[in-house]
């Protein structure tokens, strides 16, 4: 098929961060002539283009990171967990940068590590991989299968500072220093609360913020404790900390 060679040459005359600076304008007071043309567009027509902004991410770097994986399909052991596990589909890049800009706007916290739980293929981390500094990027996925892509996306582009890690988010306690903790809506709050309730002193020590897209389960966090400092309800993404003295 010819389409995607072209598709990916178009990358090269930096169509992919000319979707990001459309973006950019559209979501921040950013001035721009095109800022009214961009706000006369539809939302179908800006989805068109988040869309292809996502395509261009997975084709451009020769990632495998499409698909829907129900939970059934999922391959893990741990059948408890996989009971209450969503289906694997990937984020959309605009999300996450969305997510930081929020973060950038109403915090100042120097955060050392971004942790992935139900890291999937890995295209969360592989994005932040690409466009933000972190001592470390972890995904912690509970599928073997899954882990494997991830690593061979990693490989791809050569990302050291990607760790891929084959563990339940029940089970996983959280590296003592500021992370910034995400979420695509990896697990109902059966396995939220049993996450939560096991790095609950993480979040009173350290200045960790959630992240969480698709924040279906949100009002679990506030039972912790946590603070709503970012939410858009359209989008359903939000953000949370823990406030401390
Ligand atoms: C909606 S996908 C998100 C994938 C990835 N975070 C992204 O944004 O592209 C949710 C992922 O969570 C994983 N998951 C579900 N339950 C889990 C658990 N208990 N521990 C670790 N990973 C889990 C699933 O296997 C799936 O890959």
């Amino acid at each position: 098929m010819q389409l995607v060679p072209f598709l990916i040459s178009l990358r090269n005359l930096s169509l992919n961060n000319f979707c990001y600076y459309l973006a950019m304008v559209n979501q921040n007071n950013m001035y721009s002539p095109l800022k009214p043309f961009l706000q006369s567009i539809s939302e179908p027509m800006k989805r068109l283009a988040f869309n292809f902004e996502d395509y261009i991410f997975e084709k451009s770097n020769g990632f495998e990171l499409g698909g829907v994986i129900t939970n059934n399909e999922l391959v893990s052991e741990n059948k408890t967990s996989k009971s209450h596990a969503t289906a694997y589909h990937a984020v959309w890049c605009r999300n996450l940068r969305v997510l930081f800009g929020e973060t950038r706007k109403r915090t100042n916290i120097q955060f050392n590590n971004f942790i992935d739980i139900g890291s999937g293929k890995g295209k969360a981390c592989l994005f932040v991989h690409q466009k933000y500094e972190f001592e470390k990027i972890i995904g912690i996925e509970f599928s073997p299968t899954l882990i494997d892509i991830a690593e061979k996306n990693a490989a791809q582009i050569n990302a050291k500072n990607i760790v891929n890690l084959n563990i339940d988010a029940c089970e996983f306690t959280l590296p003592n220093a500021n992370n910034f903790i995400f979420l695509f809506n990896p697990f109902d709050d059966y396995i939220l609360n049993k996450f939560l309730q096991n790095n609950l002193e993480h979040f009173v020590e350290y200045n960790s913020i959630i992240a969480y897209a698709n924040d279906v389960h949100w009002r679990t966090l506030l039972s912790f404790g946590f603070e709503v400092i970012f939410k858009d309800n359209i989008r359903k993404i939000s953000l949370f900390q823990q406030m401390r003295d």
